[in-house]
């Protein structure tokens, strides 16, 4: 099964929103990001500019019989997902979201307790995309909170079935969410191709996004059951952003894992947003393995000009592109690990 870009079929019409359509959010006076789940953690990892980490702060004492006295540390755990906790505030009031939700049912949940963080506090789930890292958190959040009467957005594609082909492997199919589990766990389920607000024109939701760079080519390995057959999926249109505009600061964009390109992810928030300069870009950029890293080189230059003041590449980005990063934005880069919050 061949995994080339060129050899898939002309890329659907993209639901693109006209360009002289402007989404004006207003301004929060704060939002603070703090990472649930995430590919790494680390307790050594120091505070830098917004970044405030927990250190030994979040590890409590846990049950260890191999232990004297029987007692060790619990710890916050990683793996290879995605899920942040976003907390605008804005005229005395705050919001919370929850952005992604992790690759395992009860990562996010269990962080979250170390965290001491509530769950019964979150007032609507933003899902990037329907991979499953970051959607199998849900089931944890359903078992925790029984009956979830929240706002879940997503893009329609969030429920295909999907696999990755690579040559000489055999396809892998990916784990897809419920609809059914969803709908029986109570969840309002919003499905939009177009950009939405939530919170009073607090955040905006990208829905699915313009692919205007050229190079950045989606996910190509990619394949989806539609009408009885494996077609090929490359673009992943449900991949989403969510975007804060911060007061006297700028846009915050949130990825997951950045399938849309990181780089048409953040010119599209700002086309959305009529011009207002990028500040913080957060996430997945998915710029690893070779289909992705001789991207790095144009992914840079692209950001370099969009210029943010914070860039917290995460979960899927890649050490290579991480170091490249770092290498060339060594104000602006911040790395990220479970349990740090960005207060932005
Ligand atoms: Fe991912």
């Amino acid at each position: 099964m061949c995994t080339d870009p060129a050899s898939a079929p002309p890329p659907p019409v993209l639901h693109d929103v006209d360009p002289g359509v402007v989404f004006r959010l207003e301004p929060a006076d704060a939002v603070t990001v703090t990472t649930l789940i995430d590919n790494v953690t680390d307790v050594f990892m120091p505070d830098q500019g917004p970044a405030r980490r927990p250190g030994f702060g979040a590890y409590r004492a846990g049950a260890a019989a191999s232990m004297l006295g029987g007692r060790g540390l619990d710890s916050l755990l990683a793996e290879h997902g995605f899920s942040v906790l976003v907390t605008i505030a804005k005229n005395g009031t705050s919001h919370r979201i929850l952005f992604d939700i992790g690759a395992t049912p009860d990562g996010v949940i269990a962080n979250m307790d170390r965290l001491e963080v509530d769950p019964a506090t979150i007032e609507a789930i933003v899902v990037s995309h329907g991979h499953f890292d970051h959607a199998t958190g849900l089931d944890g959040l359903i078992r925790r909170l029984g009956t979830v009467h929240l706002p879940v957005l997503i893009h329609p594609h969030f429920w295909r079935q999907r696999r990755v082909v690579v040559q000489g492997r055999d396809p892998l199919e990916m784990p897809t969410t419920s609809r059914r589990a969803l709908v029986d766990a109570g969840f309002d389920i919003v499905e939009e191709q177009r950009p939405s607000f939530l919170f009073d024109k607090s955040v905006l939701v990208t829905g699915e996004v313009a692919r205007t760079t050229g190079y950045e080519p989606g996910f190509p390995p990619q394949q989806a059951w539609v009408g009885g057959r494996w077609e090929p999926d490359p673009l992943v249109l449900d991949d989403q952003a969510l975007i804060v505009d911060v007061k006297d600061k700028g846009l915050v964009v949130i990825t997951g894992c950045g399938h849309a390109g990181v780089v048409n992810l953040c010119r599209y928030a700002l086309r959305l947003c009529g011009g207002r300069p990028l500040y913080a870009v957060l996430g997945g950029f998915h710029l690893n393995g070779p289909v992705f890293e001789p991207l790095i080189p144009a992914v840079l230059d692209d950001l370099a000009e969009l210029a943010p003041s914070v860039i917290v590449p995460a979960h899927c980005t890649g050490w290579r592109a991480q170091h490249a990063l770092g290498a060339r934005f060594p104000q602006a880069f911040i790395p990220n690990s479970v349990g740090t919050r960005f207060e932005l």
